[in-house]
């Protein structure tokens, strides 16, 4: 059966980068059935900067919350945090001896998360993605659905994979594929373009958090960045359907607001254009708030429902955890094994 991982960050502001990009196509996937789906808050990871104790147990509930909220279903899908299973931890220390410090040095995220302060961040940001690859392996996961912006990690515990088969002589660990799909693999910034939407922007503005009021959403569309030309029609397509390189390049922020509308109405690039060809950015972003207040209000909503209740998602955890220790208590058992442990 096929097996399929993926973890959020419990580190706040979760917002519609997260919810498009990722945690939408985890329910899609779960409904699908074909697979055994592991959805993980990956505390561990977390940690690799530094979090405050009492909020990160508020974060990490929050981004259960959310996970059910987004439907989640706890009886198909298998939710839990990640410092709860320990073999997460255990692999992730054997394949740190697979993994070359060259693939790691050649990691984007990390050259942009440590920046100049490259002495001083910690170990653990160094070698975060070994951790991903363990989070995935031990339960030999071989789909992974992410955002675009995880594609190098994705890439690079294949790699890990490979080697740790390639040196012991084995096909254990199957090929990991990533899954990034959808109309927004790469939600950009509101008020800048050229830059992922982040939890960790200091501009509140610069995202749209899955919590945010009508009022604030409103607010943050209407003084999301654009520029001064008008609406660009379909001339702006190439000849696979897709925003030309040279428009992505100079017009950068109204690309990003047509894909959050095409992702939101879940209709086609194509679509939007001919709807919204040469008129002003104001009736775009009359027509994003209008749908995003559809959209992502009520998700709101139910995530503050849920967290009314932590028991309720406490109870979850726990339980998701029993399960994903079964699974990779015996794969980790068997690489145990394979290495030549007693
Ligand atoms: P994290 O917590 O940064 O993000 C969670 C998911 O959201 C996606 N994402 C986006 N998608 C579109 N546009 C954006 N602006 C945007 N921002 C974030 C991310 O690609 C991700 O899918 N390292 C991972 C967590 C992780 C993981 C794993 C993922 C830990 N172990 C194993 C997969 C498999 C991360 O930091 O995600």
């Amino acid at each position: 059966m096929d097996k399929i991982f993926s973890g959020v960050q419990p580190t706040g502001n979760l917002h519609i980068g997260n919810y498009l990009g990722a945690i939408k196509n985890f329910v899609e996937l779960q409904n699908n059935g074909k697979a055994r789906c592991f959805y993980c808050v990956v505390d561990l990871h977390a940690i690799t900067v530094w979090q405050d104790p009492i909020n990160l147990k508020k974060e990490i509930m929050e981004t259960a919350a959310v996970f059910l909220a987004a439907g989640i279903d706890p009886k198909k899908s298998i939710i839990f945090n990640q410092s709860k299973v320990l073999f997460h931890s255990e692999l992730a220390w054997i394949l740190n001896c697979i993994c070359r410090i060259g693939w790691l040095n050649r990691m984007t995220q990390f050259k942009e998360k440590a920046g100049k302060n490259r002495e001083k961040v910690s170990v653990g940001l160094y070698n975060y993605p070994v951790l991903m690859a363990a989070d995935i392996l031990a339960y030999k996961s071989n789909y992974v659905p992410v955002g675009e912006d995880q594609k190098q990690h994705l890439e690079l515990a294949r790699d890990i994979a490979q080697k740790f088969n390639y040196d012991y002589s084995v096909n254990f660990f199957p090929e990991i594929k990533p899954l990034i799909f959808g109309k927004a693999t790469r939600v950009m910034s509101l008020r800048n373009g050229n830059s992922k939407m982040s939890k960790s922007d200091i501009s509140d503005y610069s995202r749209i958090n899955l919590t945010d009021s009508a009022d604030l959403i409103y607010n943050k569309i209407k003084k999301a960045k654009t520029d001064s030309n008008e609406i660009m029609g379909i001339e702006a397509l190439d000849e696979n359907g897709n925003i030309k390189s040279e428009i992505l390049y100079s017009r950068p922020e109204a690309v990003n607001l047509l894909n959050i509308y095409s992702a939101l109405a879940d209709i086609e690039i194509k679509e939007t254009l001919q709807n919204f060809q040469g008129k002003e950015f104001r009736y775009l972003k009359d027509s994003i708030s209008e749908i995003l207040v559809e959209v992502i209000v009520p998700l709101g909503n139910k995530i503050k429902d849920m967290l009314e209740d932590k028991t309720y998602i406490l109870d979850i955890l726990n339980d998701g955890a029993e399960k994903a220790r079964g699974d990779a208590e015996k794969n980790l058992k068997e690489i145990k094994e394979i290495i030549g442990f007693i």
